[in-house]
C-alpha cells in the first residue's frame, strides 16, 4: 500500500507541496511527515520501513498554519488520523469546545479540529463512519476527508462537502484521492462522490451514504485519462510539455468543428440553440489565467456576435451587489472545474436569478460541469504544470466557436464569414506549431529579462488581456514583478516607472489599432525604454537601438490573441528557468485552488 499512496501523492504534488504526510495502520498508527517535497517524506518513509495494507497520505497547500511538520497532515487525535482538503470556517469555535473537553492542539491547521472532533464522537458511539457522520453535521466549510482509526483496521471512512473526492474502485481492494490522475496507476474505475456524501469504505465493498443520512449508489464511471498522459515522457518541466502540446490540445478541442461545414448551437448541451438564442447578454465569471480567457471573449461577443458581455473577477462577483439580468447567459471558465471562487460565484449568479449557466472546463467530472445546464469541454488533456498554459488556448479556442455560433444565431455572420472563421480555426494548430518555432529567439529575450526586478507588458484591445496573460505567467514562475497595461493607459501614471532597467514588452498585430500601439511605443523610447515587441508580418515596426522585434507570422484576425500568447508562456517559462525556480511549482501556489 505504501508505494501506491506515494506514487499517488507525487501525481498530485502539483495541487499542493508545502509539505507532505502518510499514515499507516499496521497494528498501530503509523506516521512519517515532512516539510517540502514527496520526494523528501519517501526518502523518510523507507527509512523507518514503513508498510501495511490501509493508509492515507497528503500534500498540503498551506491555507491555516505555516508550511511545517507539526502543520503537514495526516493529523492524529488518538488513535484517529485524517487527512483533508478545503477549509474549515468554524474551527476557531470548534477548537475552543474541544478544549473544553481536554482536547490539546499541537498545530495551527483547522484540520486538527477534524481529528479531535471524530474522536470525540468515537468515543460516544463507538462506530467511525457515525463518528465522521456526527462530524459533518459540526463542521461548516469545505471539505473532503479521509480517515482511519487505530481501533478498526479494515475500513476507511470519507466524507465530501464542497471539495472533490472520488473512490477508485479495485479488485478486493478500493482506493480515494482528490482527483482521478492519482488513481489510474491502479484502476480506470471511478466513483465520484456527491456534496454531503459519507462513504464506509473496506477492501471488499463501498457503501455511500448521502446528506439525508440515505444509501446512494453513485454510478461507476470508466476514466479516460491514461496513465501516459500524466507522465513527462521526453520534456524537462510540465509546463514545457503543456506549452508544446499546443497545437494538439487545440486540435482535439476543435475536432468536431474541423470536418463541418457550420457550427451548432448543440456544441455547448442538447438544449443549447434555445438558451443561446434567447440569452439578452453574456456574464462571464472566473478566476486568473481563465479570466483573461472571458476579458478576450469580451471584445469577441460585443464585436462579433454584437452580444453585450461582462466579464467579473469571480471572487470579486460572489461579494458584489449586482443588478442581475436573469436572461443573461452566465459562462463560468474554469481548468479544473474545482476552483471555489468560481463555483460559489456561479452559485451566487444562480441565486440572483440568472437561469441559464453554461460551462467552459477541461476536467469532465468536476462539480463546474456538474453544477451548469450547458457546458463545453475543452479536451486539453491534463493540465499538470501550475501555471496554466493549454488550458487557456483551449479556452480561447471554446469561446472563439461560442462567439461564432452565437454570431450566427443573432444574423451576424454570412455563410461566407462563418466558413472563413471556421477555415482560420482549423488551420490554427499549424499557427500555433508556426509560432512555437520563435522559442530560439524568446530565449535570448529571457536571458536578459531574468537579470531585472520588473516588467511592464502593453496591449491594446483585444490583446490588453494577453499582455496581462504574459504579466501573469512572467510572475507567477519567475517572480520578476510584471504589470500589465492597455497601452492607452501608459501615459496616466505607468510611464513614470519606465527606465533602462525596466524592459516594456508590447503586442503588436497588425489590426487596426496599430499605429495607436506605434505612438505608445514611441512614448517608452523617448524615455529610453527597452522595447520588446512581438511584432506581426507588415507591422514596418523595425528593430533597432533599444527596440527588439520578433517577427509573428501574418495576422491571424480574430484568432490573433492566441498565437500571441504563445511567445509570452515561453518567455515566462525560460526566465524562470534562468533564475532557477522550480517552473512546475512556483512558491506559494498550487494548482486548482479549492479553497476560497
Ligand atoms: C495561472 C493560473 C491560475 C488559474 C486560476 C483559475 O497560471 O493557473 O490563475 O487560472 O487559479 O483556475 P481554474 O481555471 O482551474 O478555475
Amino acid at each position: 500500500m505504501v508505494p501506491i499512496l506515494l506514487e499517488g501523492l507525487k501525481r498530485l504534488e502539483y495541487r499542493g507541496y508545502d509539505s507532505a504526510g502518510v499514515a499507516i495502520l499496521n497494528g498501530t498508527l503509523q506516521r512519517v511527515r515532512s516539510t517540502g517535497r514527496v520526494a523528501e517524506l519517501e526518502r523518510l518513509v523507507q527509512q523507518q520501513a514503513l508498510s501495511g495494507a490501509i493508509g492515507i497520505a497528503h500534500t498540503r497547500w498551506a491555507t491555516h498554519g505555516v508550511p511545517s511538520e507539526a502543520n503537514a497532515h495526516p493529523h492524529v487525535s488518538g488513535g484517529v488520523s485524517v487527512v483533508h482538503n478545503g477549509i474549515i470556517e468554524n474551527h476557531e469555535a470548534m477548537r475552543r469546545k474541544l478544549r473544553k473537553q481536554g482536547y490539546e492542539f499541537v498545530s495551527d491547521t483547522d484540520t486538527e479540529v477534524i481529528a479531535h472532533l471524530v474522536h470525540a464522537n468515537l468515543a460516544s458511539c463507538g462506530n467511525l463512519f457515525e463518528a465522521v457522520r456526527r462530524a459533518m453535521g459540526e463542521l461548516v466549510g469545505a471539505y473532503a476527508i479521509a480517515v482511519v482509526c487505530e481501533g478498526d483496521h479494515s475500513r476507511l471512512v470519507i466524507a465530501r462537502h464542497g471539495a472533490p473526492l472520488l473512490i477508485g474502485l479495485g479488485d478486493g481492494e478500493n482506493f480515494i484521492a482528490s482527483d482521478a490522475s492519482a488513481l489510474v496507476q491502479v484502476t480506470q474505475k471511478m466513483v465520484y462522490l456527491e456534496d454531503g456524501d459519507c462513504a464506509d469504505i473496506t477492501l471488499e465493498r463501498v457503501r455511500v451514504v448521502d446528506a439525508k443520512g440515505g444509501m446512494v449508489e453513485r454510478p461507476v464511471q470508466v476514466s479516460q485519462l491514461s496513465a501516459a498522459a500524466v507522465e513527462l515522457g521526453q520534456y524537462r518541466h510540465y509546463m514545457q510539455k503543456e506549452i508544446f502540446e499546443q497545437p494538439m490540445a487545440v486540435a482535439n478541442t476543435l475536432e468536431l468543428v474541423t470536418g463541418a461545414g457550420t457550427v451548432l448551437p448543440q456544441l455547448f448541451g442538447t438544449d443549447a440553440e434555445g438558451v443561446l438564442h434567447g440569452a439578452s447578454s453574456v456574464l462571464v465569471l472566473a478566476c486568473g489565467t481563465s479570466y483573461h480567457a472571458g476579458m478576450v471573449a469580451r471584445y469577441w461577443m460585443e464585436g462579433i456576435a454584437g452580444i453585450p458581455c461582462n466579464v467579473e473577477i469571480a471572487s470579486e462577483y460572489r461579494y458584489r451587489i449586482s443588478v442581475p439580468d436573469p436572461k443573461a447567459l452566465v459562462i463560468a471558465i474554469s481548468q479544473s472545474g474545482e476552483t471555489a471562487d468560481t463555483l460559489a460565484a456561479l452559485e451566487h449568479a444562480k441565486k440572483l436569478g440568472h437561469e441559464h449557466c453554461l460551462a467552459i472546463c477541461n476536467v469532465p467530472e468536476s462539480a463546474l460541469v456538474r453544477a451548469t445546464d450547458l457546458r463545453f469541454l475543452t479536451r486539453a488533456g491534463p493540465e499538470i504544470g501550475v501555471a496554466s498554459t493549454k488550458a487557456f488556448t483551449t479556452q480561447l479556442a471554446a469561446l472563439a466557436l461560442l462567439t461564432t455560433v452565437m454570431a450566427k444565431l443573432r444574423g451576424r455572420l454570412t455563410p461566407e464569414r462563418e466558413a472563413a472563421l471556421l477555415q482560420a480555426l482549423r488551420h490554427l494548430p499549424s499557427a500555433l506549431s508556426t509560432v512555437l518555432h520563435l522559442e530560439p529567439q524568446i530565449r535570448m529575450w529571457a536571458e536578459k529579462f531574468a537579470q531585472c526586478q520588473h516588467a511592464l507588458f502593453l496591449g491594446r484591445g483585444i490583446h490588453w488581456p494577453i499582455a496581462m496573460e504574459g504579466a501573469l505567467k512572467l510572475k507567477e514562475i519567475s517572480y520578476i514583478h510584471a504589470e500589465a497595461y492597455a497601452s492607452g493607459e501608459l501615459k496616466h501614471g505607468p510611464l513614470a516607472l519606465v527606465d533602462r532597467q525596466m524592459p516594456v514588452v508590447a503586442i503588436a498585430p497588425n489590426d487596426v489599432l496599430l499605429e495607436k500601439l506605434k505612438s505608445n511605443l514611441q512614448e517608452v523610447r523617448a524615455r529610453g525604454g527597452e522595447l520588446h515587441v512581438l511584432a506581426d508580418q507588415d507591422t514596418k515596426i523595425i528593430h533597432g537601438e533599444g527596440m527588439h522585434v520578433i517577427r509573428m507570422p501574418d495576422h491571424a484576425g480574430m484568432l490573433s490573441p492566441i498565437l500571441h500568447t504563445i511567445p509570452l508562456q515561453l518567455l515566462a517559462y525560460h526566465a524562470a528557468l534562468e533564475r532557477g525556480n522550480d517552473v512546475d511549482k512556483p512558491r506559494n501556489l498550487a494548482k486548482s485552488v479549492t479553497v476560497e
